[in-house]
């Protein structure tokens, strides 16, 4: 399984890159709003330049028409730039006729197994469960994206699931073993990821026996 960074701060998708364990990143409206406002392409440009992966961008159009307009420009900033469009009757129409263009998509706001499955059959390249938002309102988020690896494997379906939504650190596990292709995460999981309290007294400890060590 792959790891993304589900956001649009440069700063942390730059310390987030610099430990090589990103491969991607996934943005939305609301990330890249957090950000405050400014140039959308410019900061798109420089998260490609960033990391040499697939970097999630959505289209905001309702409409089939504006949406294959907007991922037709989206998608001629940078080669590594997916785009992102919600699953609606609109959405899968125009990621149809996108995927025929070699234009990649990520079928974003899908909650459910069929949802993905469509997706999938419309070419999408990426499906992405919201994994956290299905908990929150008390069904079992990873079971989406447990049905959907299931049903991509069982037809040998070239669309990849990635885990989104995902807000604590046993989430990327569950991912993992549930088969995601890829778990984007918020850079905050990152970091608890990374951080165990025995790692950090075992670290100080040994640099004070060292310490000893060198004195003797
Ligand atoms: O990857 C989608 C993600 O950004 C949504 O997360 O926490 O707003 O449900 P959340």
């Amino acid at each position: 399984m792959r790891i993304f960074l589900d956001t649009a701060n440069i700063e942390h998708i730059r310390h987030a890159a610099r430990l090589g364990v990103i491969s991607g990143v996934t943005t939305n409206p609301t990330l890249v709003a957090r950000e405050g406002a400014g140039d959308l392409k410019a900061a798109v440009l420089e998260i490609c330049s960033i990391v040499p992966g697939p970097i999630s961008v959505e289209a905001l159009s309702l409409d089939a028409e504006g949406m294959k307009r907007e991922a037709r420009e989206l998608s001629s900033w940078h080669e590594n730039i997916v785009v992102k469009i919600p699953v609606s009757e609109a959405g899968l129409e125009a990621i149809s006729v996108l995927s025929g263009e070699n234009i990649k998509t990520n079928l974003t706001l899908c909650f459910s197994a069929n949802q993905a499955l469509l997706g999938a059959l419309v070419g999408a390249t990426y499906v992405s469960p919201f994994v956290g938002r299905l908990d929150d309102i008390g069904h079992q988020g990873m079971a989406v994206v447990a049905d959907a690896v299931e049903l991509f494997d069982h037809y040998n379906l070239p669309t990849q699931v990635i885990a989104a939504s995902l807000r604590h650190p046993l989430h990327p596990i569950a991912a993992a073993k549930a088969g995601a292709h890829i778990a984007t995460i918020p850079y905050s999981v990152l970091m608890q990821m990374i951080r165990h309290p025995l790692t950090d007294i075992g670290i100080a400890r040994f640099a004070e026996d060292w310490k000893k060590v060198i004195k003797q």
